[in-house]
């Protein structure tokens, strides 16, 4: 069981109180802002000692101003939704566009701009937040509860749950960006990678999904063997130069929730990082929109200086029938869980 610890992270532009929760396991601890429920450090064991493998902003007022996503938690859908509208039970609900034409992990102020209750339960840390019916365009009243929990063998869980008092979409997901050779390393140096899908969801010029499932086999996507992700962004295909890198979707299951099964497993620095998830897909994306943006203790977080595993039901599923669903029905329970393993190599 975690040590668990609470202190005061400032306060937001609006003037609500922010909180630093830090949860010690052995050599393991992780430290987990109330806003955004932003994972902000995972320190691991490593060589020198101690290693934080996520990127991050020093101050409260840095992540209120960025757009990165860093650490945060993504609702109430991650990822893309195209044409920044759907139709549910026979009505049409028009979302914000703040992608392009698409409407972008949950809209203009997503979960990851929310300031989310937390208290400690068991050596767990459970952030819970309340979202009003029609909040971002998005109907019924969602309640949310992600606990956040680590143990000595250096398992870091999140698992997630919502219910809505009427139907509506649910993804959740988090959007920590690693560096196994620490978040302030500036490259992914020879990490390599290894995602256990077969197929990716191909996307367009707007990176929304055309519906189309592309068999890995033959492709840079084919990571089922590890693959050193330089090489991997080296290879010539149309849908790395769409996504300007890796920014796409991987194929785990067909079903909106499934086993708990190892999704991706990275390695490097001496590190083995392994994501195992209960849900059908995983974004893998290489921070291909990092542009030398200021990090924490001074660091500098360049292109491709990262990458985001983050665990999900298909983007744009509303508009696809044959992608597991992403309604989530009035009364009934959204779960799902995902861990992230960080080991020795
Ligand atoms: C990812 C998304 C990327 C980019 C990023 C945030 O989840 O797939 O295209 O928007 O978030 O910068």
């Amino acid at each position: 069981m975690a040590n668990v610890s609470c202190q005061s992270f400032g306060k937001t532009k609006e003037g609500q109180e922010v909180d630093l929760w830090t949860l010690c396991a052995g050599d393991y601890s992780i430290q987990v802002l109330t806003y955004g429920g932003i994972l902000r450090s995972f320190c691991v064991p490593a060589a020198e000692g101690s290693r934080d493998i996520v990127l991050g902003c020093e101050t409260l007022g840095e992540y209120e101003a960025q757009d990165r996503y860093f650490g945060a938690l993504i609702g109430r859908v991650a990822n893309r939704i195209g044409g920044a509208c759907f139709d549910l039970n026979g009505k049409h609900y028009p979302l914000a566009a703040n992608n392009g034409p698409n409407c972008l992990h949950g809209g203009l102020r997503g979960f990851d701009r929310a300031v989310w209750e937390a208290r400690e339960e068991d050596g767990s840390l459970v952030l819970t937040l309340h979202s009003p019916d029609g909040e971002e365009g998005f109907p019924g009243t969602l309640e949310v509860q992600v606990t956040y929990s680590l143990t000595e063998d250096g398992t870091l869980t999140l698992d997630y749950q919502a219910r809505s008092d009427q139907d509506t979409l649910c993804n959740l997901t988090n959007h920590s960006y690693f560096n196994l050779l620490g978040h302030a390393h500036g490259s992914l140096g020879d990490q390599k990678i290894q995602i256990l899908a077969d197929a990716i969801t191909e996307m367009d010029e707007n990176s929304t999904p055309t519906g189309t499932i592309l068999p890995v086999e033959g492709t840079p996507f084919d990571l089922r063997e590890p693959v050193e992700i330089g090489k991997g962004l080296a290879m010539d295909h149309i849908q790395l130069k769409m996504g300007n890198g890796y920014d796409h979707n991987f194929v785990l299951h067909h079903q909106p929730k499934g086993p708990m099964k190892l999704a991706a497993r990275a390695t490097g620095g001496g590190l083995c990082l392994e994501c195992w998830t209960t849900q059908p897909g995983i974004q893998f994306y290489t921070a291909n929109f990092l542009e030398g943006d200021a990090g924490k203790g001074g660091a500098c977080y360049g292109f491709r200086s990262a990458y985001c595993l983050e665990t999900q039901i298909w983007p744009d599923a509303i508009h696809h029938s044959n992608f597991p669903s992403v309604v989530l029905r009035g009364g009934e329970n959204y779960h799902h869980t995902t861990t992230y393993r960080v080991t020795a190599l």
